[in-house]
């Protein structure tokens, strides 16, 4: 059956830390893997804007031996109403995989549902899995294995990157906290899902939201940006709510001494973080960012062997 990376739970723990195991063995040895020698297509399509993901792709499609066939989504027939499942079954016939950034999570689900190649969520308004991994291999870099760790996110708990935080986090065994004020708690089918993930790891998940709280003795904190992509008109008072949940040096000042500062970028200092935090010492958020190319091959390397 084809498997598919839609959200973080769709790898079991094993699976996981198989996928992150394998990004460290890419990381150190980047042309040695071609599972898409040929050149074999990857279908990348993007319906919102991007740096990383896109040139992350790309770059490591290539390095695979592959092709990656990368369009703005609305230039294709989806965006002339063609049908996500007939979508799915063309696509199928020219690639090998699918990597899409789009706005719900349902799109995702519609497309994977007719498609016979994986399919790779690369953000939706719900998740964002690949990041997600990409976090890990770097937590995995600074501080050994992950579990037992506990990592803090502060700022829009109901974005995508709260909700694959929590769930990712707690696959790989992490005591997650989620900080963010009333309003903008994270989904609860998604924290039940994560309280289930966290009952087979000895992870779990906590909504606190009082951020000094949220951030004792933490070793790993996390933010994002307050107005994720497709938020920029939606009314909301985006800015007053979320100022004590910025990461800066009297936060961070709570964390455990050797505590890591994770942000998957765009930044945007002086709002969830200041300057002096994530250009300070700290911060790993360019290896963060550097790890979305490895993550990425590796899980595109363990898909298209778990056909
Ligand atoms: N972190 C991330 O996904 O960045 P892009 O939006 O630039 O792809
Ligand atoms: N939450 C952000 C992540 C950007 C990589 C957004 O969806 O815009």
């Amino acid at each position: 059956m084809t498997r598919h990376f839609l959200r973080d739970d769709d790898l079991t723990p094993d699976e996981q830390a198989e996928v992150l195991a394998l990004a460290a063995l890419v990381k150190a040895q980047p042309f040695a893997f071609r599972p898409l020698e040929g050149p074999r297509g990857v279908g990348v399509i993007f319906d919102k804007n991007s740096t990383r993901t896109r040139f992350s792709f790309e770059v490591g499609i290539a390095q695979l031996g592959g092709h990656a066939v990368v369009v703005d989504g609305r230039t294709t027939q989806l965006g002339r109403e063609e049908t996500l499942e007939d979508t799915g079954r063309v696509l199928s016939r020219f690639v090998d995989a699918v990597v899409w950034r789009t706005f719900g999570q349902d799109r995702l689900e519609a497309l994977s549902s007719t498609a016979t190649v994986p399919v790779v969520n690369a953000l939706s308004d719900e998740f964002h899995p690949c990041q997600v991994l990409a976090d890990l291999q770097t937590i995995i870099e600074q501080k050994g294995s992950p579990s037992g760790l506990k990592m803090t996110y502060l700022g829009d708990g109901a974005n995508n990157m709260a909700h694959s935080l929590g769930l990712g986090g707690v696959t790989a065994g992490m005591h997650v906290t989620i900080s963010a004020p009333e309003g903008f708690q994270p989904d609860p089918a998604i924290i039940a899902d994560t309280e289930r993930r966290a009952a087979e790891t000895g992870g779990s998940v906590h909504l606190v939201t009082d951020p000094v709280e949220a951030v004792t003795g933490a070793d790993v904190l996390v933010t994002d940006t307050w107005v994720s992509m497709g938020q920029e008109e939606d009314g909301r008072d985006r800015t007053a709510p979320f100022r004590p949940y910025q990461i800066n040096d009297e936060l961070l000042a709570h964390a455990a001494d050797d505590a890591i500062v994770l942000h998957c970028l765009p930044a945007h200092r002086g709002d969830e973080i200041t300057a002096s935090v994530i250009d300070g010492p700290r911060s790993v958020v360019f290896d963060e960012a550097e790890n979305r190319l490895h993550a990425q091959k590796a899980l595109l390397i363990w898909l298209l062997e778990h056909q």
